[in-house]
């Protein structure tokens, strides 16, 4: 069985119990959605001017590091719409039938989620774009030379597609989205809130220092806050009273190897790679890749959005580059190696 990082940012959690409190806690409104303000307001003026003209609100993509809350807004936009959601991934949407049959089974004015949209096969990707632009499907029946191309029409639904990556997006595609937004990493007051939102629906008592403590080191996404919050919470139970202080946090952080800005050994392990390997030279993807034996996509999705984030990495046109703030964090110093390689 694989062991899961706890820094890892995935849904695809063997945990039933993580899966539960995932459901519990998310946000059910605007008012409960804490954070991304540039994408909230913009979505509330979409959202009243598609009422106010009674139409469907404009199809919607939302893109950005997995764990920010994108599943969560597509049901928070339905639930702000008062639409029902449908919702679905690439992945799962194997044949143009597939997608046919979730199309005509869509009332007026609902919304289609579909998640990890970048993964569409090129065959359903081309059905779907009549059906985004004017509400049409075409599709074939019967075979052979009785064979016939049908036009049916669709009711006037939303697509909020959601991905890690536009740029595996085909520009086709993109161009049919009339909203598209990026979601951004939290500041570490907005993850405070949500810790403390968290805290109070598990029912578990936290006091401001943990809170803070935990809002530092969840890597300014929601997902990992909340799990982290479970573990402390988990440590708590077993080693004490189940209040949540800065010592039993502290503990609990230490017993799971995050250090101070939320990185694990993972993460140092993949800094440390690349400064032993290459120096403070770029590399490419697959390079580091091949040297923490990890997938590329895992690498892009998952571990580097947030060491860019923090400075600790940087992309140049050659490849990924460890930059002094990184080297610094892992007990280096650029003269260490990064010279001799020149
Ligand atoms: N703005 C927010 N306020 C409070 N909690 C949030 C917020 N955004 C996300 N969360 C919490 O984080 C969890 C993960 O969010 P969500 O599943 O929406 O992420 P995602 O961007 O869809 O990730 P992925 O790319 O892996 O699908 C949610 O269950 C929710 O509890
Ligand atoms: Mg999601």
């Amino acid at each position: 069985m694989a062991i899961q990082r706890i820094t890892d940012t995935s849904t695809h959690s063997e945990d039933a119990d993580e899966q539960v409190i995932e459901v519990t806690l998310r946000p059910k409104d605007f008012s409960e959605y804490v954070g991304q303000d540039r994408l909230k307001k913009n979505l509330k003026l979409a959202i009243d001017a598609a009422k106010k003209r009674n139409e469907p609100i404009d199809h919607i993509l939302l893109y950005g590091p997995p764990g920010l809350g994108k599943t969560t807004m597509a049901s928070v936009i339905a639930t702000e719409m008062g639409t029902n959601i449908r919702i679905t991934a690439g992945p799962a949407i194997e044949r143009a039938g597939d997608l046919a049959s979730i199309l005509t089974n869509l009332n007026d004015g609902d919304i289609l989620f579909i998640d990890e949209i970048h993964r569409l096969g090129h065959a359903v990707e081309e059905v779907l774009y009549s059906a985004m632009e004017d509400f049409k499907l075409d599709i074939m029946i019967g075979k052979g030379p009785a064979a016939r191309s049908v036009r049916l029409d669709l009711p006037k639904f939303t697509v909020i597609g959601a991905t890690t990556r536009t740029g595996a997006l085909s520009a086709p595609l993109r161009d049919r989205f009339g909203l598209i937004h990026r979601l951004e990493f939290y500041t570490p007051d907005e993850i405070t809130r949500i810790i403390s939102r968290a805290a109070r629906i598990l029912d578990s008592q936290i006091d401001p220092g943990a809170a803070e403590m935990l809002s530092t080191r969840a890597r300014l996404t929601p997902r990992i806050a909340n799990r982290l919050l479970k573990r402390v919470r988990d440590y708590a139970d077993v080693n004490g009273d189940g209040m949540i202080d800065e010592p039993t946090t502290r503990a609990a952080l230490a017993l799971l190897e995050i250090d101070e800005l939320g990185l694990d050994p993972g993460d140092r392990n993949l800094i440390v790679s690349i400064i032993d390997n290459y120096g403070s030279h770029p590399v490419g993807l697959n390079t580091i890749a091949a040297l923490t034996g990890d997938e590329a996509t895992t690498i892009e999705d998952f571990y580097e959005p947030y060491l860019l984030q923090i400075g600790f990495i940087e992309r140049t046109p050659r490849g990924r580059r460890v930059t002094p703030k990184g080297y610094a964090h892992v007990g280096k110093t650029i003269d260490d190696i990064g010279q001799t390689l020149i």
